[in-house]
C-alpha cells in the first residue's frame, strides 16, 4: 500500500487530489454533536494543502436514498473542516455536476473544497458494478490522484471507496495508516490477557466478530441492548428489554463454545431499568431503578449496566494487557443510563493496557461523556470497519489501495 508520504515525495503542487474521507458525523439538525471524524482527517488534508495540492474532499453522510436530501447535506461538515483548518473551504452543492466541476476548476494551489454527500448519487452505493463504475468515472474527472482516508467506510464496496482508486494513482492517507497499524496489533501477537467489551443494540451486528474473538480473546464482556438476548439465552426473563429472539440459538452456541475454549464470557449482574425508553431530547428523569439481571420485572426495560456490573467489569479490565471496546453499555445519551458506558471508559483510562475504542458510537460516547481522547491508546473512527477488520474480512477500501 503506497502512503501519502510517497505521494508528497513525488510532489503534489498544482495536482488535484481527491481525498475520500469519512465525514459521517452525528448531527442534531445542522449542529455537529461530535466532530471527531473531521478532526481525524485533518493531518492528511492539511499536509496536502501545505504541499500545494488542490484538495477535493468527499464523503458520505447518513443514508440518503441516492438522491439529494437537505437533511443529509455535508455543508455543516465542510464549514467545520474550514474552521479546524483555519482556511476557507469551498463547497460544491452537488457531487459530480456543474457545481462540483466549477468548484474544483476554481481551486488554486493549497486550497480545499468539499463536494456534496456522495450518497446523493445512486451510483455511489449501487450493487451494480456498471452503475458504480459510471459514477466512479465521473468522480475521476475531478482529480489526478486519489487518497483513501475514510477508514469508517473501507468496509463498503462503494464507488468512491472501491472503484475510484482503480481509476487513479492511489495512496493511503495518515488516518488509514494509523488505524490499520493499531488494529494489526489486535490480530497479530496480541498482548494477553486480551479483554473485549462489546455493547450496542444488536447481537446480529456482532456475530462475526464474536466468532472471531472466541478463538482469540481471553475475556468477553457484554453490555448494551445485546446483553438482554444473552440473559434470555441463559433462561432469565428480560421484561420489555431489547431482545433478538431469533439470535438465542446462536448466543447459546457462543456461550457453549466459550466454556469449551476457556474464554471467560461476562454478563451484567445488575441492570438499570425504566418503564419506557427515555426521552433523549428533554432528558427528563426516566423513573429508573436498579434490579438484579436475573430479576428484570415484566414491563421494565433494561437500559444500562448497574453499579455492581460496573465494578465487576472494571475488575475484569484492570489487569488486561489489551482491550478492544466496541459499543456503548447503555443509553449513554441520557444521564440516567450513562454510568455503564462511563465506567468502561474510566476503566480503560485507568488501565495501562493498549486500549482501542472502536466504533462511531463508543468513540462519540467517550467524547460526549467528557473523557480526554489522549487517555486511550487509540480511538478508531470506524465502527463496522474496525469490527470487520478484526473478523479478518477483506475490506474493499483497503484492498483497493493495495493494488
Ligand atoms: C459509519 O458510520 O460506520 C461509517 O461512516 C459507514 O457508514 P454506513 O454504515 O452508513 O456505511
Amino acid at each position: 500500500m503506497k502512503t501519502i508520504d510517497e505521494l508528497l515525495t513525488e510532489g503534489v503542487a498544482g495536482r488535484r487530489v481527491f481525498v475520500r474521507a469519512d465525514l459521517n458525523v452525528p448531527l442534531d439538525g445542522t449542529t455537529i454533536t461530535d466532530d471527531g471524524r473531521i478532526r481525524a482527517v485533518l493531518p492528511t488534508v492539511s499536509k496536502l494543502a501545505e504541499a500545494g495540492a488542490r484538495v477535493v474532499v468527499a464523503s458520505h453522510l447518513g443514508r440518503p436514498k441516492g438522491a439529494p436530501d437537505p437533511a443529509f447535506s455535508l455543508a455543516p461538515a465542510a464549514a467545520r473542516l474550514g474552521e479546524l483548518l483555519g482556511a476557507d473551504v469551498a463547497f460544491a452543492t452537488d457531487t459530480v455536476g456543474d457545481s462540483a466541476r466549477s468548484t474544483v476548476a476554481g481551486l488554486t494551489d493549497g486550497q480545499v473544497a468539499v463536494v456534496e454527500n456522495l450518497r446523493f448519487n445512486a451510483g455511489e452505493t449501487s450493487k451494480d458494478d456498471a452503475e458504480r463504475g459510471a459514477f466512479a468515472d465521473q468522480l475521476a474527472e475531478l482529480a489526478d490522484v486519489y487518497v483513501g482516508d475514510g477508514f469508517g467506510a473501507v468496509h463498503r464496496k462503494h464507488a468512491s471507496v472501491y472503484d475510484l482508486p482503480a481509476r487513479l494513482p492511489h495512496y493511503a492517507g495518515y488516518l488509514i495508516a494509523t488505524e490499520v497499524g493499531v488494529l494489526k496489533k489486535l490480530t497479530t501477537d496480541v498482548k494477553r490477557p486480551y479483554a473485549v467489551v462489546l455493547g450496542g443494540a444488536k447481537v446480529s451486528d456482532k456475530l462475526g466478530v464474536i466468532d472471531h474473538l472466541l478463538e482469540r480473546a481471553d475475556r468477553i464482556l457484554i453490555g448494551g441492548g445485546m446483553a438482554y438476548t444473552f440473559l434470555k439465552a441463559q433462561g432469565h426473563e428480560v421484561g420489555s428489554s431489547l431482545l433478538q429472539e431469533d439470535q438465542i440459538p446462536a448466543v447459546r452456541e457462543y456461550l457453549r463454545r466459550a466454556e469449551e475454549k476457556g474464554v471467560e464470557f461476562v454478563l451484567p449482574v445488575d441492570v438499570v431499568v425504566a418503564p419506557a425508553f427515555p426521552d433523549l431530547k428533554t432528558k427528563a428523569p426516566a423513573d429508573a431503578t436498579t434490579v438484579a439481571a436475573d430479576a428484570i420485572p415484566a414491563g421494565q426495560m433494561g437500559l444500562d449496566n448497574g453499579p455492581e456490573t460496573n465494578k465487576l467489569y472494571a475488575s475484569k479490565l484492570a489487569d488486561a494487557a489489551t482491550v478492544f471496546w466496541n459499543g456503548p453499555m447503555g443509553v449513554f445519551e441520557h444521564p440516567d443510563f450513562a454510568d455503564g458506558t462511563r465506567a468502561v471508559a474510566q476503566a480503560l483510562v485507568d488501565s495501562p493496557a493498549l486500549s482501542v475504542v472502536g466504533g462511531g458510537d463508543s468513540a462519540a460516547a467517550v467524547r460526549i461523556l467528557g473523557f480526554d481522547e489522549n487517555a486511550f491508546g487509540h480511538i478508531s473512527t470506524g465502527g463496522g470497519a474496525s469490527l470487520e477488520y478484526l473478523e479478518g474480512k477483506t475490506l474493499p477500501g483497503l484492498a483497493a489501495l493495495e493494488d
